[in-house]
């Protein structure tokens, strides 16, 4: 593909679940800038359901898409003449509310003759991460440094509602799949157990505020796939676990035991995550990955990020997790990935694309015609 020497200025559109988000950003010196970014989130809309019916997601996208496009692109300060490309989310996620997103990008292409460029959810996730920054807190809204060439070979893990994946990235926007989740994502996993201890959807965050009260030790949960002999995880065994816990322990004592069976919970799904990205490092030797990326919704979470904070200082490998605020569902990160897509030559014509639910992250493209 064709390298871009110009630097480009990027509407960023996400649909793939349960967030409609937007972002104006633009390529600087060596960094991205965020113009503007909006999130409207429907969980109020899926706690009614206690889960994500697709339908009624894409519903809730085509509602508030237009609205949330346009507040974007008035506070970046942008006309459409003025963008370089229209990036939007194609896949992996809920193909309706993917559709949406879709829709609108090809439309505003369409109008505006701009090219799209193709995202795949999971490589804006693994962004984040990437210009996070070592150590350095960065707002949502603000300037992000482009990684040092030397960032490379890294491992990123990635844990989601839809996702628990462990990736290797040779060099910009190139992934192989080291091992990924055979059933539930650790974040599914989260979000369920919340439900069996009676906290709203989407419970994972609050599941861990519960977690804080609770003595981890109290319940020995199994710590699944350990001895697997790969980098595959599994969660539902650990989920039916809690489930019979739950259900064995009668509701007088379970209102008293709820927090140790969350935090039970919290730490053995913490240490499997920790214990596998370990093995991922010293599978390759140790001196291999330069750089560890933490990402995704389950990302925010205390316990797992000190959990990987703690093993990556034993193996002696910086470690950057994405900002507590982008490790939910965001269009910054589609954007920052669009970016380097951009520089990249990834470019499409509206007329050339389609939505994949199952789009893997090793081929991002593999969804165009
Ligand atoms: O990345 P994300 O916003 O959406 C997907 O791509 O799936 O991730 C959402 C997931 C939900 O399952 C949510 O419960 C979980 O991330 N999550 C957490 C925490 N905050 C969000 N799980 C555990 N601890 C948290 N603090
Ligand atoms: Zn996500």
């Amino acid at each position: 593909m064709e390298q871009k020497a110009e630097r480009p200025v990027v509407l960023a559109i996400e649909t793939s679940c349960d967030e409609t988000a937007a972002a104006v950003v633009e390529e600087k010196e060596k960094a991205i800038s965020v113009l503007a970014a909006a999130v409207a989130s429907q969980v109020d809309v899926h706690r009614l359901t206690g889960g994500i019916v697709p339908e009624a997601a894409a519903r809730e996208h085509v509602g508030v898409i237009r609205p949330l496009i346009e507040k974007v692109m008035r506070h970046g300060g942008k006309k459409g003449r003025e963008l370089s490309a229209v990036a939007v989310t194609v896949g992996p996620g809920l193909a309706p509310a993917l559709s949406v997103g879709l829709t609108a990008a090809r439309t505003l292409a369409f109008i505006w003759k701009k090219p799209i460029i193709p995202v795949n959810h999971l490589e804006g996730h693994v962004y984040s991460a990437l210009l996070a920054g070592a150590g350095k807190a960065q707002s949502p809204i603000s300037n992000f440094q482009f990684p040092n060439d030397d960032a490379f070979p890294l491992l990123a893990l990635v844990v989601s509602g839809g996702h628990t994946v462990l990736v290797e990235m040779a060099g910009h926007l190139q992934y192989k799949v080291l091992g990924s989740t055979r059933d539930d994502a650790a974040g599914e996993a989260f979000d369920k157990v919340a439900r069996l201890l009676g906290l709203p959807y989407p419970g994972g965050s609050q599941l861990s505020q519960l977690a804080r009260r609770g003595d981890p030790r109290a319940f020995s949960f199994s710590r699944p796939m350990l001895r697997s002999g790969d980098l595959d995880f599994s969660f539902s065994g650990l989920k039916t676990e809690v489930m019979y816990t739950v259900r064995g322990t009668d509701s007088a004592s379970l209102k008293a035991r709820r927090a140790d069976i969350a935090a039970g919970f919290q730490q053995a799904v913490v240490e499997t995550l920790v214990r596998k990205t370990e093995s991922a490092l010293r599978r390759s030797g140790k001196k291999r990955y330069r750089l560890l990326l933490l990402a995704g919704g389950v990302a925010a979470n205390e316990a797992l990020r000190g959990g990987m904070k703690a093993m990556s200082g034993e193996m002696n490998i910086p470690l950057q997790s994405a900002p507590p605020a982008l490790c939910g569902d965001n269009a910054i990160m589609i954007g920052q990935a669009a970016v380097f897509a951009w520089r990249q030559g990834r470019l499409t014509d509206w007329r050339r694309l389609d939505v994949s639910a199952r789009l893997s992250i090793e081929n991002p493209l593999s969804n165009l015609s």
